[in-house]
């Protein structure tokens, strides 16, 4: 375990979160960083058996907390009319905003891309088409706050996805317990919430540059999850198998599936 003196919260990342550098590292093929065997395809996999079959679809999709990437959405893009991107950091919506646009120099998630297609018999191209007319905005989001998306307030949604952004952003389980509520809001009654974390983790490095994590048991967020009168229906875990790797020092990847409750 690496000690931080203090927490690295959202104002780090604005100066010291390499977007290029992490899709680089964590995003470049389908496997992921080859320090966390298997992580990317495990949740690549979770993602598209949810999404595929077409079951869970709606008007608005809002993923919290996207970091550079669009890997999260792209299983779900093709069932949700509107889709929102965000984050906290300028510098990785900046990054988002010149994938979309076809900027020379923009990162290259053709690997994932193809990945995501072998399995769902789809074109690359033509996922990549349906994403970029169906993300309409990609805004700055802080996920400490009750209203992540303040002063905006956001159309509900049908569906919320986050990955790896809450146990990065929040310092401790109560900050993190807030913080779900406040996602948890922009949900519709009824509407379904996809989670991607880390269990057990206390650090990952981008480069040499250490980020510091929220050590999360499975137990913490059931707890947090029905707290919020959620139910959950799906709660995948893949153990690390190596502990010991330089990279980050995750017990397990997790993917959960949970739905809001109805008024
Ligand atoms: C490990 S990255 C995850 C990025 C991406 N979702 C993924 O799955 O690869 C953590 C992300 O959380 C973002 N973040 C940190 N603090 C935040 C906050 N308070 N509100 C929203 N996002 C925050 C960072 O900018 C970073 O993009």
């Amino acid at each position: 375990m690496t000690e931080f003196t203090t927490f690295t919260e959202g104002e780090f990342y604005e100066g010291h979160f390499d977007s290029r550098a992490y899709v680089k590292n964590f995003y470049s093929r389908p496997s992921g960083h080859a320090d966390e065997k298997d992580f990317l395809t495990f949740v690549l996999r979770c993602l598209s058996k949810l999404f595929s079959a077409g079951e869970h679809r709606g008007k608005r999709l809002i993923d919290v907390g996207s970091g550079p990437s669009i890997h999260s959405v792209l299983s779900a893009c093709g069932h949700y009319d509107e889709i929102v991107l965000s984050d906290f950091a300028q510098n990785n919506r900046r990054e988002i905003e010149k994938w979309l646009n076809n900027q020379e120099g923009s990162l290259d998630w053709k690997p994932v891309l193809q990945y995501v297609c072998e399995l769902e018999g789809k074109s690359p191209s033509d996922l990549e088409a349906t994403l970029k007319q169906r993300v309409k905005e990609v805004l700055k989001c802080d996920v400490r706050l009750e209203n992540p998306f303040y002063p905006h307030t956001l159309e509900a949604a049908d569906c919320v996805i986050t990955s790896l952004c809450l146990e990065a952003a929040c310092k401790d389980i109560q900050t993190y317990c807030r913080a779900l509520r406040g996602v948890t809001k922009l949900l519709h009654p009824g509407g379904l919430l996809v989670i991607i974390g880390v269990l057990g983790e206390s650090f990952y490095k981008v480069d040499e540059q250490l980020f510091s994590c929220l050590r999360l048991s499975q137990n913490d967020i059931e707890e947090a999850l029905a707290g919020l009168g959620f139910s959950i229906q799906e709660f995948n875990i893949l153990p690390a198998e190596n502990r010991e790797n330089s990279v980050s020092d995750f017990e397990a990847v997790f993917h959960l599936v949970a739905r809001k409750p109805s008024e």
